[in-house]
């Protein structure tokens, strides 16, 4: 099945800047995507189109069959966002009140809410947190306590923007692990990175945007030569015309 359908999509800022130009794209169920590309080259104000931040001035997204705009509250709900920045989506007391805090807003009723408060932290390995205060935590912490707010809503599509940004070794390693172990689940995953390095191993598709525009789009394995045509790194492995290992191995 057809997961997520863009049809001519294109976004206009209010201030005139356009954001993303005429983007087609089909991802079926279960696919672990990458959009790549430099700064400012738009896969923030793409992923934010998912569901529904941010609406198309042109063209239109579907999500498993239905238009997005005509479907908000269900839109939110299955596609489960990671931003960069992991503090600003902190808004719980406690690690526990902190990842309850979506389901409530769905009403969810209590004993649901509980169940899917204690197998998101397990998931993401912070059940012993659950009483912590969460400005307390580190910043791979903040990031898993991020995820496991977004897997209490039950999302099919997860997406994690420049997940490892500003984290340590064994950070990224973490949050890595939970993203390949998410998709082996069986949810559709999209990671916006301006560096492959990390992730290339493991997707199954890899897109690449420069100035608003999808320019590539295909299997990984056999883009990594263009990739600095396009101002990405291209992996050290690749440049030695080796294949890019995993960096959970
Ligand atoms: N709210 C906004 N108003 C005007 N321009 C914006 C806004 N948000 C992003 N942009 C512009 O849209 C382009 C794409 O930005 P973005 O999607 O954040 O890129 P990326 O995530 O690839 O770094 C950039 O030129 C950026 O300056
Ligand atoms: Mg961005």
């Amino acid at each position: 099945m057809n997961i997520i359908e863009i049809k001519n999509l294109s976004h206009r800022f209010a201030d005139s800047t356009l954001g993303l130009e005429n983007i087609n794209l089909t991802i079926r169920e279960g696919t672990f995507v990458i959009i790549a590309g430099q700064n400012g080259s738009g896969k923030t104000t793409l992923l934010k189109h998912l569901n529904g931040l941010l609406l198309p001035t042109a063209g239109t997204i579907r999500l498993a069959g239905r238009t997005v705009s005509e479907n908000l509250v269900k839109a939110r709900q299955m596609v489960g966002m990671v931003f960069q920045d992991a503090d600003s989506q902190i808004v719980g007391e406690t690690v526990c009140d902190d990842v309850a805090f979506g389901p409530e807003n769905l009403c969810v009723d209590r004993n649901e809410v509980k169940r899917r408060v204690s197998k998101s932290l397990k998931i993401v390995g912070m059940l012993d947190f659950k009483d912590q205060k969460p400005h307390l935590l580190s910043g791979g912490e903040k990031r898993r306590l991020a995820i496991a707010g977004i897997l209490a809503m039950e999302p099919k599509v997860l997406v994690f923007d420049e997940p490892f940004s500003s984290l340590d070794y064994p950070g990224v390693k973490q949050i890595l692990k939970q993203i390949v172990s998410l998709h082996r689940s069986g949810h559709t995953i999209f990671v916006a990175a301006h560096d492959l390095e990390k992730v290339i191993a493991h997707a199954d598709r890899l897109v690449i945007m420069k100035e608003g525009k999808v320019v590539k789009d295909g299997i990984p394995s056999q883009l990594l030569g263009e990739l600095e045509t396009f101002g990405i790194r291209e992996p050290c492995a690749s440049r030695l015309g080796m294949e890019v290992p995993s960096w959970l191995n």
